[in-house]
């Protein structure tokens, strides 16, 4: 939770579906809104997962919530969803305590995996969408990132019917970040959801909408129960209602970019 009056955040834990924890640290962005930045964590009865490692800036905090919720020692699954540092920049400092993890992500994360963020290519393997990971008793498909690009990936769990997204489906938070969407006003909701969405994919108002229509469709086919972003509080009362807004984020009115810093008004 982050609090304005004292400026400080503090990383929490939540179990929000069976055997599945969101670990949640809410950085204040310089003079403006508060972006969720989420890692997840399924104790599957055979195998553990972590989606995303989290910022290098909260590496302590985030090793001290996973640790809250299982010894990083019994990871066995590193899933990366994008090499942005807001999600991998805790990566070697967890690969130090969880000595048997595998780093799990698409070509594009191996490489840069393996090219910038030095990783040893014993630790790594790649996976491609289609493709099911088994914990034992949840099974998650590698899917791809429909509405970000090519370099990430997002998982679906089929047991707790959970869509695990990356950049996609997060929403900027103004004051407070509650644990779960239907806990904040639905217009500011909605207002973060389409500022994030914009601030991301730049593409959005190009989109060829009956296509984008068509993705959204897919992902309403699922029979999707929680919608875990790693920038948002988790969606499950209202996913349907979600995949609206976001067939609403192209066309959404934004409010106007504020003035120049002082320094341009010379
Ligand atoms: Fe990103
Ligand atoms: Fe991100």
């Amino acid at each position: 939770m982050f609090d304005v009056m004292k400026g400080k955040t503090v990383t929490t834990s939540y179990e929000f579906t069976n055997d599945t924890h969101a670990i949640s640290f809410p950085y204040a962005m310089p003079e403006g809104p508060i972006l969720p930045i989420n890692q997840f964590v399924i104790r599957g009865s055979e195998k553990n997962i972590m989606l995303d490692t989290g910022p290098l800036l909260n590496a302590e905090g985030t090793i001290a919530a996973l640790s809250s919720v299982m010894n990083p020692q019994d990871l066995d699954y590193i899933f990366l969803t994008h090499m942005d540092l807001d999600h991998v920049g805790g990566l070697h400092e967890i690969l130090k305590l969880a000595p048997k993890a595998r780093v799990v992500g698409n070509m594009t994360v191996m490489g840069k995996g393996l090219s910038m963020y030095n990783i040893p290519p014993h630790r790594f393997a790649a996976v491609f969408p289609g493709q099911e990971i088994n914990l034992g008793n949840h099974v998650l498909r590698v899917e791809e990132s429909l509405l970000e690009d090519g370099h990430t990936s997002w998982l679906f769990d089929k047991t707790t019917r959970t869509f695990f997204t990356s950049d996609g489906f997060g929403s900027l938070q103004f004051g407070q970040v509650p644990q779960y969407a239907e806990m904040v006003d639905s217009n500011a909701y909605a207002q973060g959801f389409a500022m994030w969405q914009h601030m991301n994919f730049h593409m959005l108002p190009r989109l060829d909408m009956s296509q984008f229509r068509g993705i959204i469709n897919y992902m309403r086919s699922l029979d999707v129960r929680q919608i875990a972003s790693v920038h948002g509080p988790i969606v499950r009362e209202s996913v349907q209602g979600i995949f609206d807004l976001m067939e609403d984020v192209p066309g959404a009115e934004l409010p106007p970019h504020p003035e120049l810093p002082a320094i341009f008004h010379l």
